[in-house]
């Protein structure tokens, strides 16, 4: 009889038949994989080097030159780190690519911070939206929500202005130990996956 070599921790095939074991060992495992989630986000912008369109540079380098402007603007290195991943939804979320940023920096981001990232696209239409048939001044909903002031700086100073190839970039590999470290422990509490069940 042939042995089944279960290269895996558990057996299960059903998650209605689990164990307390599984669990325990799948937690475990989940450790390391969490410890991976700044690299993988990191790999994730590399796939915004593309060109694919008429702007002078690519997403990636859209999305450098904002952190870049940010940092020497003196923001802090949370504020650098939304600056540098508020477009990486843009691979996969050409209707909302901002609700995506939003959601990939929401359990690392203070509550500031994920808001400006989460409406940055909607302040950033003051820009061009009435260009493409749309209302420039959609932001207004928002005109007096605390964090209003903070999201049209972040659009004026650093997410407008960032479209600029003569601009001298940090590099993507400069940044990764900020986004490391941002991204080394929950901050707000998020439900979801082996370990989400809270902010430690
Ligand atoms: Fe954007
Ligand atoms: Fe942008």
């Amino acid at each position: 009889m042939t042995e089944i070599v279960n290269p895996s921790r558990t057996w299960f095939t059903a998650m209605k038949d689990s164990t307390q074991e599984d669990w325990d060992a799948l937690r475990e495992e989940d450790v390391a994989f969490r410890a991976g989630l700044a690299d993988r986000v990191l790999d994730h912008m590399r796939l915004l080097d593309d060109q694919g369109s008429s702007f002078h540079v690519t997403r990636l380098e859209h999305s450098l030159q904002t952190a870049t402007r940010a940092y020497r603007a003196g923001m802090d290195d949370d504020y650098v780190v939304c600056a540098l991943l508020h477009d990486i939804g843009d691979t996969l979320g050409v209707y909302n690519h901002a609700d995506i940023a939003a959601a990939v920096v929401k359990p690392f981001a203070r509550p500031d911070l994920y808001w400006m990232v989460e409406k940055h696209a909607i302040f950033q239409g003051y820009y061009f939206f009435h260009y493409v048939g749309g209302d420039r001044n959609a932001r207004e909903e928002f005109r007096g929500h605390e964090h209003f002031d903070l999201t049209a700086e972040f659009c004026e100073e650093f997410d407008q202005p960032a479209f600029d190839p003569a601009y001298d970039n940090i590099a993507l590999e400069e940044f990764a130990p900020a986004v490391r470290a941002f991204m080394a422990k929950p901050i707000q509490p998020v439900v979801g996956g082996l370990s989400g069940l809270s902010a430690e």
